[in-house]
């Protein structure tokens, strides 16, 4: 397949200078100033230190809306908004308005200062979640977020122990990767990063008193009613009692995310949060509630606390807030803040509270909260669920289809009967998508994550899904269900 180029490129007044005017589907354009042929940047590539990902073969040179574009012009729909961040949109003109005129204002403040835009954030914030979640502090990323939720748990409640979800993803900071049973953690979870490397050795054990409740999988979990729908709350009591023999009975903090996102898009079933926080309000444990995917609107309510009507103890919100800029969030109630902070509670950070990073984050959720977005996340949410389940109907390949709001994922299985994961078959998958114009990451290397900005319009969806059909329909085995005209 030809892939449409939209841009050109000129040399100016024969210097080495090289000028690409890019055309935006929406009709606007822009004039990007290269200082150096990007395609030759690719030779230094191997300065480069791994950091475990796979780095895909081009390098992307800007991105707008719902797009991100390639060095050679190919134009890339993200169905990720980057790594699950850009929720506005790539270079929302709002948002870019706010950094130019906050990085001409304040920057960086002493972590003992505070500025107006961190004071009228942290107000906005807490308004528009539930009473009970009355303090916050402002973080750069979701993995210290969570370190400074389970730090705050350990100092308020004095314990040490921390519960967390099979197959969740916290973060990479020790804390927070102890409460993760996924990726970097050996032994842990089906075919996840680690296990597929039998070489990564030499992480020693991670912060003592961690354990595990089952994963809430209601396709693939073990626990099922009579009628074959899946038994959650069998298996969280289960979980539970296990938990209860293995504990020194010093359990800190539950932490979990509302939708596992890199866990393979598991939706907590309506309930389950409301019985997790009555097991923990039975052991005097804190529940810690990770909103770094689900938070402001990507669900279809404004957080995903909001589905069950939950008010955890802390909650944490990260890559949305920033918009793709690193800001996080932890917030608490005031009467665990002024607690621990009698305490002596310290989680000293250089950005704590910093003020253009804040700018960005309230004008974030200046938007996000802005009535039309939830309501447009409603109707796309209902038209991709509708795209996806069409393509489910017509590809036996796809086992399930879930998910919540612009939330969702498709697992790919060898077999829709025994659920055999097909790995090499959505790595194939992926590849047809991505030449097409589409990025959709894969995780745990068979679930499809579906997370694209919440701005995304109808014409958008009907374009992704329409790639989607394609890679589909030209990629081996996908076993397609309707009949094949021949001729
Ligand atoms: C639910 C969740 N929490 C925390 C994190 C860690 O955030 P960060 O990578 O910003 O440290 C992630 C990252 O993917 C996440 O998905």
């Amino acid at each position: 397949m030809i892939l449409e180029r939209y841009y050109h490129e000129a040399t100016n007044g024969g210097e080495q200078q090289i000028l690409r005017s890019f055309k935006f589907p929406s009709g606007s354009s822009a004039q990007v100033q290269c200082d150096e042929d990007t395609t030759s940047l690719k030779n230094d590539l191997s300065c480069l230190a791994n950091y475990g990902a796979e780095i895909e073969p081009f390098i992307i040179t800007h991105g707008r809306g719902a797009y991100v574009y390639t060095e050679s012009g190919q134009r890339i729909l993200d169905w990720t908004s980057g790594q699950m961040s850009c929720l506005l949109g790539h270079s929302h003109p709002e948002v870019v308005e706010v950094i130019k005129a906050y990085a001409e204002t304040l920057i960086h403040t002493s972590s003992c200062m505070v500025s107006p835009p961190v004071i009228r954030l942290a107000k906005r914030l807490t308004s528009i979640l539930p009473p009970g979640l009355d303090r916050a502090v402002f973080l750069n990323t979701g993995s210290e977020s969570n370190e400074a939720a389970i730090r705050l748990a350990k100092t308020y409640t004095g314990r040490f122990e921390v519960v967390g979800l099979g197959q969740s993803w916290h973060g990479m900071t020790s804390g927070a990767q102890g409460a993760q049973y996924q990726a970097g953690r050996r032994g842990h979870g089906m075919k996840n990063f680690s296990s597929r490397n039998p070489k990564l050795t030499g992480l020693g054990p991670s912060p003592p008193g961690q354990h595990m409740l089952p994963q809430p999988n209601a396709y693939r979990s073990i626990f099922r009613h009579k009628d074959g729908t899946y038994d959650w709350e069998s298996e969280l009591n289960y979980g539970w009692s296990l938990i209860d023999e293995a504990s020194y009975g010093s359990i800190a903090a539950c932490l979990v995310e509302c939708v596992q996102g890199d866990g393979g898009i598991h939706v907590l079933p309506p309930g389950y949060l409301k019985a997790l926080k009555s097991h923990c309000e039975r052991r005097g444990i804190l529940l810690i509630v990770d909103e770094a995917q689900t938070g402001l609107c990507r669900t279809g309510e404004l957080f995903g606390i909001d589905h069950d009507k939950v008010v955890p103890d802390i909650l944490t919100l990260s890559k949305p807030l920033g918009n793709g800029l690193p800001i996080s969030a932890m917030v608490t109630s005031a009467k665990i803040d002024q607690a621990a902070k009698e305490k002596g509670f310290l989680f000293f950070t250089t950005h704590a509270n910093d003020p253009l990073v804040a700018a960005v984050g309230e004008k974030v959720l200046e938007i996000a909260t802005r009535e039309d977005l939830l309501e447009n996340v409603r109707a796309r949410s209902q038209q991709l669920h509708a795209g996806l389940h069409r393509l489910k109907d017509r590809y036996g390949c796809i086992g399930d289809v879930r998910g919540i709001g612009l939330m969702k994922g498709i697992e790919i299985v060898s077999d829709r009967e025994s659920k055999e994961p097909a790995a090499e078959l959505a790595k194939q998958l992926s590849k047809a998508m991505l030449q097409r114009g589409l990025w959709c990451q894969l995780q745990s290397q068979r679930v499809f994550r579906i997370g694209m900005p919440i701005t995304s319009t109808e014409q958008e969806i009907e374009e992704g899904l329409d790639i989607l059909e394609e890679a589909f329909n030209t990629t081996a085995n996908t076993q397609p269900l309707f009949k094949v005209e021949s001729g």
